[in-house]
């Protein structure tokens, strides 16, 4: 065993302990020790894992929450029936000021996010990375610096073959041939003046279609890319499934450990891990600063009503930052033109999923179009989108949006939808602890809407999508109504 001896050194340390006090009673587990513990399986964390632990130098543990992904997630069209599944998505319910709650959805099974996502493979835009690079003071994020990162992941296989993207990584990139109304997607950017551009090469004002991280048809998410083929066969890396982050340990000011909860054949119990070099934390955008709050580092009146010994007050949990969409109908007179799931999946259908890898199954909801456009309301800015645009061609999405059955529409017509998204939204939320409860649900308000340069981009959005959807009528002809809520 090549790491006995540090193995050795706790066991000294406990009996050593035991022999003074004699009060706490032997412990059943010999604490184990990795180089790196990774708290969260998700989509950085399964990437961590691979890149660590592939010199074979050092050992890696990889605490995830949930289970191994349900093998049907590898069929696109059958990633929305498990967006109500808490087995693998878990659902925040965040109260609204008018009385609504929102729903908030995270992946929670190895991969994360990446395994229940609809796959779109969207590199930011320069101008986020710069604007890292320019609060940091460290040129190493600006986009050209990065390149070959973004590079070194892909497996690039799409239509736009270029020096953006490289061809050996773990995630393959690659476009459907079976995309519903992405032609007149296309096409009707283009009548506006719109280039049609490759979306990650790097990425500008324009209409594209959107890249998938699929591959033959199937998903491709960063368990499947990353970590899936070497799992279980490297001795130097560990996964524990249903591993519940509770607490970094820390020796003075260093994290050297991670208590968790654990549950092996349905019995809890609790657990404790330590690491040589570092405690890396990949839990999301949420349970990771619920889990430094937990462990000590927070603000001040977080750690002081929910009685925890604070390591450092820092504004852990502000600023927090979630692009919002809104919605946007617009009915087509041609319904068999759209993804409708209960005529598109069939046994002919899945017959030929089964054989090419395309089709209405290798399609997550009919999503296909994009646009990356630019409201006046950024002024100056104007070759940086903060409106991206996501055109479903389909009326609904199962677990996420039913069919708007209110629109008025004949039979042969059908409603699909726009998503207008904001870009780079000004508003600032926070995400705390329940200090009654620290271990329940962390406390979430993204404060949408709460900076009106926000709706005011978004305004000038739906407004921008009004007059696309005029233009794209008039263009391809079938497109008779458009609704703006
Ligand atoms: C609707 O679209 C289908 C498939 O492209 C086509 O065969 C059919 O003629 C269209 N119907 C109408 C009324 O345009
Ligand atoms: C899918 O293909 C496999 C072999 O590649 C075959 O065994 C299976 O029966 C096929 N399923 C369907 C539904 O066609
Ligand atoms: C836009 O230009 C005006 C006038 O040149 C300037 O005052 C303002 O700071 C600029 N805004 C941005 C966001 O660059
Ligand atoms: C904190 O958690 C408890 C137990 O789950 C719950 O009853 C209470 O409503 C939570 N507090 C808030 C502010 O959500």
């Amino acid at each position: 065993m090549k790491y006995s001896s540090k193995i050795y050194v706790v066991l000294i340390i406990s009996a050593f302990q035991l022999h003074l006090t004699t009060a706490p009673p032997p412990q059943k587990k010999v604490p184990e020790t990795f180089d790196f513990v990774i708290v969260g399986g998700g989509t950085a964390g399964c990437a961590l894992a691979r890149r660590l632990s592939d010199s074979g130098e050092h050992s890696v543990l990889v605490l995830e929450a949930g289970i191994l992904p349900h093998l049907d997630l590898d069929v696109p069209a059958l990633v929305p029936n498990f967006l109500s599944n808490d087995k693998y998505v878990r659902t925040y319910s965040i109260p609204q000021e008018d009385g609504r709650i929102m729903e908030y959805k995270v992946g929670r099974t190895l991969g994360g996010g990446s395994s229940v996502s609809a796959m779109i493979f969207n590199r930011g835009h320069p101008n986020d990375y710069n604007t890292w690079a320019e609060i940091t003071g460290d040129r190493s994020w600006r986009y050209e610096n990065l390149l070959k990162y973004f590079k070194r992941t892909e497996n690039y296989d799409g239509i736009y073959p270029s020096n953006q993207h490289g061809r050996d990584g773990p995630i393959t990139v690659t476009s459907s041939k079976y995309v519903p109304l992405l032609d007149e997607w296309l096409g009707a950017g283009q009548f506006l003046g719109y280039p049609v551009a490759d979306p990650n090469g790097p990425q500008t004002i324009s209409f594209c279609p959107v890249e998938y991280a699929k591959r033959l048809g199937r998903h491709v998410s960063s368990y499947t890319g990353y970590l899936k083929p070497v799992l279980g066969l490297r001795p130097n890396l560990k996964v524990v499934l249903e591993a519940e982050a509770r607490k970094i340990i820390f020796r003075r000011n260093q994290a050297v450990g991670v208590q968790f909860r654990s549950n092996t054949d349905g019995i809890p119990s609790d657990n404790v891990v330590y690491a040589r070099k570092e405690v890396i934390l990949s839990a999301g955008a949420i349970e990771t600063p619920a889990l430094l709050m937990k462990s000590g580092i927070g603000p001040k009146h977080v750690l002081e009503a929910a009685r925890i010994r604070p390591i450092k007050y820092l504004n852990v949990g502000q600023n927090l930052q979630d692009h919002i969409a809104t919605p946007l109908d617009i009915v087509i007179n041609n319904r068999s033109l759209a993804f409708i799931e209960e005529n598109n999946l069939n046994p002919q259908t899945w017959k030929d999923y089964n054989e090419t890898g395309d089709g209405p199954y290798a399609s997550y909801g009919g999503i296909g179009g994009q646009a990356f456009i630019s409201t006046t309301s950024q002024g100056n800015q104007t070759n940086i989108p903060n409106i991206q645009l996501f055109h479903l061609g389909s009326p609904k999405i199962a677990g996420l949006f039913e069919e708007k059955l209110e629109i008025h529409k004949a039979e042969w017509e059908v409603n699909t939808m726009i998503f207008a998204e904001l870009t780079n939204p000004s508003s600032r939320g926070s995400v705390t602890l329940n200090v009654t409860h620290v271990n329940s649900s962390p406390l979430i308000d993204f404060q949408y809407f709460t900076n009106p340069a926000d709706l005011e981009i978004m305004i000038d959005g739906n407004l921008k999508h009004e007059i696309f959807t005029k233009i794209y009528k008039f263009k391809v002809g079938f497109i008779f109504e458009s609704l703006i809520y």
